[in-house]
């Protein structure tokens, strides 16, 4: 169907239109550089009819659209300076038959702070959503259950079990362990397995509020309660637990002072906010915990015995990870093996002397300490096996210098010593990743001692 004059008089006012909104300025000029479209009344104080058949260069400054046409490549981002502001410009050579046939300059800024502004934008926009995924992460929701908690300690696993019994009453929990040891981990599998689990789960770490706040923080405040208190007053931890559990972690910071306060909350579960008077009725299990012995400062006077009383009706205790040596092995190979399903050039196994490292050393910082570690050590690793060379210095100090020892072969009693004399010897080496004078050291040895018995070994 052809087309008649109205109609596309009428399509090409369309055009004209849609070039005009979508770009500050526009300007398409003809092969020999002469402007054929002109769209640029917004920056220039010129009308189209003006300039209408005049080359490029004598009406927009710095243009570089006669240049295009000769060199054929488009000109993407180029900053221009016009009237002053420097606009942000894109050229393209228009191209029909492999010949350059003309060229089409826009303006896509009219001045280049216009850029910078979306990128300050896009910069506050990336915070936001960093701020919300924060957010996000302090929602008052329980994260792990007890699935998550694993062990091949009988020890454990009793504690386990009486967590789980209990998880179903109302009775306040107290949890005693070590850093690291998991008690955070129990207050959430035990706020998900009991019927409490659709309410809120509020955790607060007393160590890391201020004295002067921990007030405020727990028992919120009605509108200008106190000088420096916000208008619209503040929900505290309490009632944001109402219905729900409330985790108080390190316990033992809890100041004498506030202790009294807390007491009176447990028993009476009726709350009243700072600088109000009405009371609040609370439904609230209460999960504590405490990586020192809290009974110890109880006797010396450091923490109320009543409050201990009412808190540590069921008591859980975590034992640390020196004590759970079978979990040692199994957490260091379930480490190894989420991260071998994510990298698959992660090594997988570790040796003999790598893994009786792990197992002798004390762990002071537990499961976290140990997840540490080990990572750092898949991470050092090339090979398939992590050895006792990616294992930090502290750890191989820490391992005793005998390695199980096999029953030697028999002789007399002088071959024997021999045997495991050397056997110590080897395993020191071999610990001291091949260092004789460091293997001497640990031994309480002198290197030519050392040495002496190696030749006398070797011959
Ligand atoms: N039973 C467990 N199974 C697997 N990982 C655990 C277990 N207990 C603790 N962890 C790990 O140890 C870290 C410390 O646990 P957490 O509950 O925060 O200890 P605590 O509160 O006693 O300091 C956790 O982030 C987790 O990686
Ligand atoms: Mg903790």
């Amino acid at each position: 169907m052809i087309k008649s004059y109205e109609q596309l008089q009428w399509e090409m006012d369309i055009i004209d239109e849609f070039i005009e909104k979508a770009y500050e300025g526009l300007i398409i000029v003809d092969q020999e550089g002469k402007i054929i479209k002109f769209k640029y009344e917004r920056l220039l104080d010129v009308k189209e009819e003006e300039v209408i058949g005049k080359h490029v260069t004598e009406v927009v400054e710095n243009t570089r659209l006669h240049i295009v046409l000769k060199t054929g490549q488009p000109e993407i981002g180029d900053i221009q300076t016009i009237k002053g502001h420097n606009v942000v410009t894109s050229r393209i050579p228009i191209i029909r038959n492999g010949i350059i046939v003309g060229a089409v300059g826009t303006i896509l800024f009219k001045d280049i702070l216009e850029v910078q502004h979306m990128a300050e934008h896009i910069d506050q926009m990336k915070r936001y959503v960093k701020k919300y995924k924060q957010d996000l992460k302090r929602l008052n929701v329980a994260k792990y259950t007890f699935d998550q908690i694993q062990t091949k300690d009988r020890k454990m696993q009793a504690t386990i079990d009486l967590a789980k019994r209990t998880a179903l009453t109302n009775s306040s929990i107290f949890i005693e362990g070590q850093s690291g040891t998991g008690k955070e981990y129990f207050a959430h599998a035990i706020h998900e397995a009991s019927y409490r689990k659709y309410g809120p789960f509020v955790k607060i770490n007393c160590a890391s509020i201020p004295e002067s706040l921990i007030e405020s923080e727990l028992f919120g405040y009605e509108p200008g309660a106190f000088t420096g208190a916000s208008h619209h007053g503040k929900i505290g931890k309490f009632e944001l637990a109402n219905g729900g559990t409330l985790f108080l972690d390190e316990l033992n910071s809890m100041p004498f002072e506030m202790q009294g306060k807390l007491l009176r909350i447990v028993e009476e579960r009726e709350l009243e906010r700072i600088g109000g008077n009405q009371r609040i009725p609370l439904d609230i299990r209460f999960i504590t915990a405490c990586n020192e012995d809290l009974l110890k400062l109880v006797k010396e006077g450091k923490f109320r015995s009543d409050l201990f009383y009412r808190l540590n009706v069921v008591h859980l205790r975590l034992p640390s990870l020196k004590e759970r040596k079978r979990d040692i092995n199994m957490f260091a190979n379930q480490i190894l093996t989420t991260f071998s399903s994510e990298y698959p050039k992660c090594p997988k196994f570790f040796s003999k002397e790598a893994m009786h490292s792990l197992e002798s050393y004390h762990w002071p910082g537990n499961i976290r300490e140990l997840r540490n570690i080990i990572e750092s050590a898949i991470n050092q690793a090339s090979g398939n096996t992590v050895t006792v060379a990616h294992l930090p210095e502290f750890i191989k100090l820490d391992t005793p210098n005998v390695l199980p020892v096999e029953t030697p072969e028999a002789g007399n009693l002088k071959s024997i010593m021999e045997q495991i004399e050397i056997k110590i010897i080897l395993d020191t080496i071999r610990q001291a990743n091949g260092n004789r004078s460091e293997a001497a050291k640990r031994l309480g040895i002198h290197r030519t001692a050392l040495y002496k018995k190696l030749n006398k070994y070797e011959t």
